[in-house]
């Protein structure tokens, strides 16, 4: 199967959200709740935005079963030094969950997501709360 096929085939949780333009929607909301979060705006002081949600938006496209490859760094290589704890995790968890709902993108997908979400946490919480 091509790449071009996959994009095409509906089954994929990436074609029922709407493809790449439709995760952006997502991925520019999440970072419009997360930057407007006085609790989580320290820790993006010092990104590079643009980047990041680029990232993003692949390593999303690639989890939904997208024909995009993820070509930024290891989650934990990412977060290293960040001192992220779990609160801000979950409140990062939060607003990703809002994205996507208010996106309108179906429980199934965000639940399957969600899985995802918490086998990454251990790479990226780096402090207990
Ligand atoms: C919820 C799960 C999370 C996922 C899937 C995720 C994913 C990512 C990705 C893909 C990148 C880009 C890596 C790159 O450009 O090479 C990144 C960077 C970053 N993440 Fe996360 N992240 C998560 C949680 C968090 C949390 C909870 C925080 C802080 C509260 C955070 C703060 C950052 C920062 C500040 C950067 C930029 C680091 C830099 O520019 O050096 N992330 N994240």
């Amino acid at each position: 199967m091509t790449d071009v096929d996959t994009a095409l085939n509906e089954e994929t949780p990436y074609a029922r959200v709407g493809g790449g333009s439709a995760v952006r929607v997502v991925v520019d909301r999440f970072y419009e709740l997360v930057i407007a979060d006085p609790q989580l705006a320290p820790y993006f002081a010092n990104a590079d935005l643009p980047t990041l949600k680029q990232h993003q938006v692949h390593l999303i496209s690639h989890l939904l079963g997208g024909p995009v490859e993820y070509t930024g760094r290891e989650l934990r290589d990412a977060h290293v030094g960040l001192n992220i704890t779990h609160e801000a995790y979950a409140l990062v968890t939060k607003h990703l969950v809002a994205a996507l709902t208010e996106a309108g993108v179906p429980d199934d997908i965000i639940a399957t997501l969600g899985g995802t979400l918490v086998a990454v946490e251990p790479d990226i919480v780096s402090q207990e709360s």
